[in-house]
């Protein structure tokens, strides 16, 4: 069965994810959302959406990538979302965009990752970020054996309250999303490199006087934060705390 698996991420959480995903799973190819919203989508048995949870619900960026699919209605489709706490009723959310592409999605999981957004407190300590990262391995191998065995799958769903919530959490975080790059500045120990516009899913960044500016349609995915290595990037609440991205995960896969 040819699988396609669609990726989004900011700190490699899920691209580690889908990349275990792809090592284990035979006749699939990995490709990044960004990449795809470019180019027409070639035809697949089986795709795989795999994206990080914002606002408990999918980040706009793959409510784009969703309307713009057009597979056959018999195509197989599998999610899986990484969080950090709680991922509210993400899958559910995915699951009514793709029906009024008239896919249905046949299986979907999550997957708790070490926090990426500074102004939750930014991410845990490194031994923390080893023991869920750890756990999280043992999830998605547990995914990809559940993968080979049927192309229909467990959906996981959250708790009633978490899905109540969710309603109102999703179309509030959802609207605040692009223009929410306003708080996002680069300080003094930016040299420049233009590390954050090269990897910005989004071209939201571009150069100004050698430095970064926000144009104001941003995925808040953070990228650009989390890989400066100067660490110059800052937002709400970023001063002080650790950068993070997964450590499967090089700078040189988000180019
Ligand atoms: C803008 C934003 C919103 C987020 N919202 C949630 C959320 O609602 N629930 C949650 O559990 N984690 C939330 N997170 C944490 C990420 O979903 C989590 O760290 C994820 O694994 C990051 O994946 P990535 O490295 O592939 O980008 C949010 C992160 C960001 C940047």
């Amino acid at each position: 069965m040819s699988t396609k698996i669609y990726w989004f991420s900011g700190t490699g959480n899920s691209l580690a994810v889908a990349k275990a995903i792809h090592e284990s799973i035979e006749d699939s190819e990995l490709i990044p959302i960004a990449y795809a919203m470019k180019h027409a989508p070639e035809a697949a048995e089986r795709i795989g959406l795999v994206f990080p949870v914002y606002g408990w619900g999918p980040p706009r960026l793959v409510e784009r990538f969703v309307r713009k699919l057009n597979p056959a209605p018999d195509t197989s489709v599998f999610s899986v979302v990484t969080y950090a706490g709680n991922p509210g009723d993400t899958l559910a959310v995915l699951s009514r965009m793709l029906q009024a592409r008239g896919l249905d999605l046949d299986a979907g999981w999550g997957v708790k990752m070490p926090e990426n957004y500074p102004p939750m407190g930014g991410p845990p300590e490194p031994e923390k970020q080893k023991e869920i990262n750890g756990e999280a391995a043992e999830k998605s191998a547990q995914i990809v054996s559940e993968l080979k065995t049927s192309p229909h799958g467990t959906i996981e769903r959250s708790a009633w309250i978490w899905r109540q919530l969710s309603k109102v959490i999703y179309p509030g975080f959802r609207r605040f999303v692009p223009r929410a790059d306003r708080w996002f500045r680069a300080d003094s120990t930016c040299n420049g490199c233009e590390i954050c516009a090269k990897i910005c899913p989004a071209n939201n960044i571009e150069m100004e006087n050698g430095k970064p500016k926000w144009t104001g349609h941003c995925e808040q995915c953070f990228a650009c934060l989390h890989w400066c290595p100067q660490g110059a990037v800052q937002y709400i609440r970023s001063k002080g705390q650790p950068r993070y991205h997964h450590p499967d995960s090089e700078v040189s896969d988000f180019f």
